[in-house]
């Protein structure tokens, strides 16, 4: 067995996704039963593995013997981008597999729940590894509708649907498999088993065999943890830097894992995992007669949405019980269902049992040793419900457990209970509600009467942890009222006391619909023989999928090899007074404290090469004053991360506050904070226009930030060189130049001494440019200073509180338009959060306006733009670099005027589109032929003349779920607009074997650039991609490359790799010609013994671009990629929880290089944008320091949030002059059609607002998160709440930009 088990983990909080390696680990069961259970690395403590068998990706297959089909298949479905979070993919996969070789898509998709990607939108993971289903497509369970009616589209002439065949794949073969180390399960047999002691640094491990020795050791360690999931004491001691000097782990106990089904309920140990009580409870509600079973189905209810299942194999139900999660689950349920415990004695799981914040009436030297629940009696329904800000894989906002016990053949409340979780410090039980109910029967105004009670009840004070007071509040009331239906659905049934549920309302008893059925894309390729335009997987899928591929952080430790450690401000606006490094310099392994004083160059930055006064910025280490949290001050260099961690915690600051802290964009404006110059872009007249409008409309839309979040964090190698101070810098960034001239100038050497190596990236997204220079700055001198190799990889945390991320934007506008819909004239206003340094906000602020126009031709157009200077981490590039903030805001806008007119909005954007040959509003000619085609094309394949009827009949029918469809364009210019960034260099090797190196300027991070180039290659020097190498882009190879970055990564490095290639052709003529019947390797040999050069560089020398903000006018871009989304939702009114139900679009991308990537970016860009309108939510408290660092806080998209039904079309028949072989830019274009989710939320809304009977606009920020869309329908239970009292504390979070 392999027990590798390398932590790749970067994450905060939960830490439980990212994972790279997902272990499976096996125990021989009582009867010699292996058992597969798929696990975090980042939470499973070494120790507690001891008898366990550990896989990790290497070990189920590679790509020099044997690979296994579940890393063939993601690989060759393109389900792998970046490969960073393929391995963990791999090992949820391979171990249902295991456990179930022919598994439903239910299962897949339950068994990745866990496993989050940045990268791929899903769909082609899913798809992949749908081939392992047995029935391998059809459902039939949306709308009983066959998935597989994708087949039956198959094939118009010339188009092609499918991006991999099913035929080629591996087989799945259960024999191959590895099987249960022989001498482990003679270990877990051998009778002679002993108290096991494991010593650390600063711990002891230990791991009794009995029950009275673990009583004996609680007794004689009261405070020691009980460990057995690990998942709460782990997070503690990994992220609160908790110190447990002896932890007890129990998971050898016998007694803690029984289970006894008795007739009066089932009693089960308090060390079963959750899915064990999961399988123990189906087969008790399998085996009971339903009116028993109450419970335990509402049990399995909130279990399924418990963590992902790699935490609930380990998770154990007596830890859930002790750990006393304010917002547990199963708590709730427990107390609500006469659950009890038996400690030593047995105690009743009530409202007395929970005390406080993680406090529970357990002494410290109590154990819980089972669970007792008690099955439901006659005449008693128990239910429970739960809102999450995700739908999987995120701890619930209010989460409840309910019973009710009525008389014998009454409606007569008998009995009653209703437990809360996630509305105070602990489980709250809601007793004054549940008495008000008792006695009476089971109506509305019984019905009414709780609810009034209820309000008075649950509480919560404005600063109340978590926030969202008034959302939460507002829940307790909505779970009751579907409690209050599934009781009367109950009561009709049994009973027949009542009248039946009014249809309307069913609705608010149905779930959101789940299945997801397969991807469908429409694509042409060129020709078969044609390497170019081919689906070809990623060329470095296979190595992600099999845990070989390298990523910065896996480059083997060196000698002499120490970390770097950063210490950060916890104040937003300050002086520092005094650092004490002593205590730190004192801590074990402790090599230095790095500060300002040893940067031994320049200590100040410049990043774009423009306007070098407004963009200078300076280097964190030196400054004095602080201008965030999260700033950087100093850094600690020892010989391990953890010292480093531990010694950077205990550096002392002193600071001395500053007033005057500025963190929104009204404080900005108010102060005037602003990073010069401002700017203002305009066409026509407005003000004339204005006058002639038949209607003004001004409205605002506040556009929340966005973490990159990507899967690799900020990571960095730097090797000092022992001669002629040469320094190699191996980091995660999207530009190498710019760290290596930041590290030479910093450093205050040569730029030609500093090379830079990127092999891949694993996700970036605009976020490892500037950044992570600055980060590379700072461990360069950390190894100029210390003359060893220092290595920098930043923990999820502490990445997403330093690094700064998507500009929040505070648009405002003023519409003037005509009854038929004509808008005559817009007046825009971008208020742009740039945070504590310019960074390149001054160049987003101008993107924002070049792009203001969209898709639409609005002749009087004015918009002004600026970047505020606050007290926030610095904001930077992030995929669309503000044209997804400058376009929301339009397209708000504009549905603001179809709502004030009363039509659908497509109609008013139809009617807007540029038409003919057009000019945009800074006089740039260009034809919109290809986006009016998107436009009609979309239309058509969504069918949405037939949807959007059908839409409304669904919302006259349901009162609590409400749907909604949206139409959304883009019209995006590609590249920097800058004419020195439009260019690339590359350098291309033949060998004598005939093999092919290149190098060029762009860097891999999942885009598949690499892939794309080789395809030139393999086109242009008419050779096998199989021939063809790239191993990294390094600055030595190839010198002063531009970002990667602005969808422009082919566009320049395919055509510089193209030049180079052209030469060596050229060069290889003659041989050709002497001999046409030889082969390449014959060519290439005889060009060797004949002196010809089989090396060349190759360059790209763009187009000239220009704007001119005096003038107003100019050419910033070559071409615009279009392409127009339509988007359909389910939005649940009750928890404003919503579900893409179907999403179409279609995309001009001129002749496609390689349409399986391409359609990959389009995907995982949608995916992205859905995040980023309606799910990413960055909370900063009212002193600036970010809430939400890890994945336990922040929700990107996960699997369950996959549109049900996905298509995508490259549009035929497209040419594009300006880029290579006719095709064109997508990496960042489609983020922004994942604003076509938001708004149909938004018509959603706007049909439950009717029902209460609002009409016309109404404001909804984005990201558009449950709460926001459920305050947004204004139903009755929102009113029921009553306003707070402003002014008597601050809120738990700021309401940003
Ligand atoms: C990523 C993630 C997602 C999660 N999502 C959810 C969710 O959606 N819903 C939800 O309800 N919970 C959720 N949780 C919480 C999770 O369910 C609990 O952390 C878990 O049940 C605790 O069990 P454990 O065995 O891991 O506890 P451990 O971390 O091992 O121990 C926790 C505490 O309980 C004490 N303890 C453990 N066993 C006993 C015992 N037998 N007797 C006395 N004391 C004991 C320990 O001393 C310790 O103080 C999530 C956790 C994570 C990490
Ligand atoms: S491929 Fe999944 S995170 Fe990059």
């Amino acid at each position: 067995s392999k027990s590798e088990t390398r932590q790749r983990s970067k994450s905060k909080g939960t830490g439980y996704r990212i994972t790279r390696k997902r272990e499976e680990k096996k125990k021989p069961g009582k009867k010699g039963r292996e058992t597969h259970l798929s696990a975090n690395a980042c939470l499973m403590p070494i120790c507690q593995l001891h008898g366990a068998a550990v896989t990790t990706v290497e070990g189920i297959g590679n790509t020099k013997t044997r690979l296994h089909p579940v890393q063939e298949r993601i690989a060759k479905a393109h389900g792998s981008q970046c490969g960073f979070c393929t391995p963990g993919m791999v090992m949820s996969m391979y171990t249902l597999l295991r456990n179930k070789p022919k598994p439903s898509m239910e299962d897949i998709t339950e068994a990745l729940g866990g496993n989050l990607c940045r990268c791929t939108g899903y769909q082609e993971i899913i798809d992949g590894y749908r081939t392992f289903c047995e029935n391998n497509n059809c459902c039939q369970q949306n709308n009983n509708v066959c998935c597989k009616s994708n087949e039956s589209r198959l094939l118009e002439h010339d188009k092609n649907v499918e991006l991999f065949r099913k035929e080629d794949l591996l087989p799945l073969d259960p024999t191959q498999d590895l099987i249960f180390p022989p001498e482990l399960i003679r270990m877990a047999e051998s009778p002679e088993q002993t108290t096991q002691k494991f010593h650390g640094e600063r711990m002891t491990w230990i791991s009794p065999i009995t029950l009275d020795e673990l009583v004996q050791l609680k007794t004689q360690y009261p405070q020691a943890p009980v460990v057995m999931g690990n998942t709460n004491v782990g997070l503690d001691i990994k992220f609160k830097g908790v110190l447990h000097p002896i932890i007890i782990s129990p998971t050898r106990v016998r007694e803690l894992f029984g289970v006894e089904q008795r007739p009066e309920g089932v009693c089960i140990g308090a060390g079963c995992s959750l899915s064990t009580v999961q399988s123990v409870l189906e087969r008790c509600v399998c085996s009971l007669p339903a009116e028993h079973t109450q419970t335990y189905a509402a049990l399995l209810g909130q279990l399924r949405h418990v963590g992902g299942q790699q935490i609930r194999n380990v998770a154990t139900l007596g830890g859930n019980v002790a750990s006393a999660y304010p917002n547990s689950d199963l708590n709730p349920i427990l107390a609500a269902g006469r659950c009890s415990l038996l400690l030593q004695t047995k105690v009743p799981l009530d409202k007395d049992f929970f005390v406080g914040f993680r406090k529970t009436t357990l002494r410290p030297d109590e154990l819980v040793l089972s669970v007792f629940i008690p099955i439901s009696r006659k005449g008693e329904v128990v239910r429970a419900f739960r809102h999450a800000p995700r739908k999987t894989n995120a701890l619930p906002t209010v989460t409840t457990g309910m019973r009710v016990w009525f008389h014998d053949g009454s409606d007569v409340v008998r009995e009653m209970s209703v437990y809360y979780g996630g509305v105070g410090a602990c489980t709250f039980c809601a007793e004054r509600t549940s008495q008000q109910v008792t006695g009476r029967p089971w109506n509305e105004a019984t019905l009414n009467e709780a609810y009034r009670v209820l309000v008075d009840e649950v509480t919560l004070g404005v600063s109340a942890p978590g926030g969202q007071v008034v959302f939460r509040r507002s829940l307790t009331l909505s779970l009751f009222f579907r409690f209050y239906l599934h009781v009367l659905q109950y009561l009709k049934d049994m009973v027949r006391l009542v009248a039946e549920v009014p249809c309307e309302q069913n609705s608010a008893m149905e779930p959101l619909p789940c299945v997801i059925g397969p991807g469908y894309q429409e694509f042409q390729v060129r020709s078969a023989q044609d390497p170019v335009g081919q689906p070809v997987p990623h060329s470095s899928a296979l190595t992600h999928a099999t845990g070989e591929a390298v990523y910065c952080d896996d480059i083997p430790h060196m000698n002499r090899e120490v970390f770097l450690s950063l210490v950060t401000s916890t104040k937003a606006h300050a002086k520092i007074i005094h650092i004490d490094v002593s205590r730190a310099l004192d801590m074990p392994g402790v090599v230095d404290v790095i500060t300002a004083k040893d940067i031994p160059g320049q200590k100040f930055q410049s990043f774009t090469g423009i306007n070098e006064e407004v963009l200078y910025i300076l280097l964190p280490l030196c400054r004095i004053f602080v201008t965030c949290v999260g700033q950087i001050i100093c850094a600690v260099v020892a010989d391990t991360k953890q010292h480093g961690k531990l010694a950077a915690a205990a550096l002392k600051v002193t600071y001395e506050d500053l007033p005057d802290r500025i963190f929104t964009t009204e404080e900005a404006v108010e102060q005037c904070s602003f990073y010069a110059p401002q700017r203002t872009l305009q066409r026509g007249d407005i003000h004339m226009a204005f006058q002639e409008a038949e209607h003004i409309y001004e409205g605002e839309i506040r556009v929340g930030g966005q973490e990159h979040f990507y899967m690799e964090t900020q990571s960095m190698l730097v090797i000092p060189a022992r001669e002629q101070k040469e320094v190699k810098v191996y980091l995660s960034t999207q530009h190498p130049t710019c760290a290596q001239m930041s590290v030479a100038e910093t450093l205050g050497i040569p730029a030609n001494r500093v090379s830079c190596h990127v092999k891949r990236v694993g996700g970036a997204f605009g976020g490892k440019i500037t950044k992570a220079s600055i980060l590379a700055c700072i461990t360069a001198v950390a190894a100029w200073k210390t003359e060893r190799p220092v290595r920098c990889v930043l923990e999820r945390g502490e990445d997403m509180l330093i690094t700064g991320g998507r500009h929040p934007v505070l648009g405002k506008y003023k519409v003037g338009f005509m009854n038929d819909g004509k808008i005559i004239a817009a007046d825009v206003h971008y208020f742009v959060n740039a945070g504590n340094t310019p960074d390149e906000s001054v160049l987003v602020v101008e993107k924002m306006l070049v792009q203001l126009d969209n898709a639409y031709n609005i002749p009087n157009l004015r918009g002004q733009s600026v970047a505020c200077k606050t007290n926030l981490p610095s904001s930077t590039a992030f995929r669309g670099f503000g044209v997804p903030q400058s376009m929301v805001v339009i397209e708000n806008m504009i549905h603001d005027v179809a709502m004030t007119l009363g039509r659908p909005a497509e109609e008013i954007k139809e009617m807007n589109l540029y038409k003919g040959l057009s000019r945009t509003h800074y006089k740039m000619e260009f034809d919109p032929e290809n986006l009016h085609c998107c436009w009609v094309e979309c239309k058509k394949r969504s069918e949405l003349g037939r949807r959007r009827p059908a839409v409304a009949e669904f919302n006259r029918r349901n009162r609590w779920k409400k749907r909604g469809i949206a139409m959304v364009p883009i019209k995006y210019g590609v590249g920097f607009g800058h004419s020195f960034l439009q260019q690339a260099a590359a350098l291309v090797h033949i060998y004598k074997d005939g093999s092919v190196l290149v190098s060029h300027g762009g860097i891999e991070m999942g885009q598949g650039l690499h892939t794309k180039v080789q395809q030139v290659v393999s086109r242009e020097l008419n050779i096998p991609l199989s021939l063809i190498h790239i191993s990294e882009t390094c600055t030595s190879a190839v010198p002063n490359t531009n970002p990667t970055a602005a969808s422009f990564g082919t566009d320049a490095n395919g055509m510089a790799v193209w030049d180079a290639c052209q030469t060596l052709y050229k060069r290889l003529e003659p041989v050709r010609k002497k001999d046409p019947s030889g082969t390449w390797k014959s060519w290439i040999a005889t060009a060797f013994q004949e002196r010809i050069s089989l090396s060349a560089t190759g360059f790209y020398r763009g187009h000239e671009l220009s704007m001119d903000w005096q003038k107003q006018e100019g050419r910033p871009y070559t071409y615009f990629t279009y392409a127009v989304c339509c988007s359909e939702v389910e939005l649940d009114c009750l928890t404003g929880e919503y579900r893409t139900v179907r999403a179409d679009i279609v995309v001009d991308i001129g002749k496609s290089i390689n349409p399986a990537i391409d359609i990959g970016q389009i995907k995982g860009a949608f995916m992205q944008g859905l995040g980023l309108y309606t799910m990413e939510e960055l909370k900063f408290s009212p002193s600036g320091s970010l809430h939400t660092r890890g994945p336990g806080q922040y929700k990107i998209p996960a699997v369950c949030d996959v549109p049900l039904q996905f298509n995508v079309y490259l549009l035929p028949g497209s040419q594009n002059p300006f880029a290579i072989y006719s095709s064109k830019g997508i990496g960042e274009p489609i983020v922004f059609l994942g604003s076509s989710v938001f708004f149909a939320m938004k018509e959603a809304i706007t049909a439950a607002r009717t029902d209460v009977g609002l009409s016309g606009p109404f404001p909804l920020r984005t990201p558009a998160t449950p709460e926001h869309a459920c305050l947004a329908c204004n139903t009755h239970f929102n009113q029921m709440i009553p306003k707070m009292e402003a002014g008597t504390s601050p809120p738990w979070a700021m309401e940003l930009p």
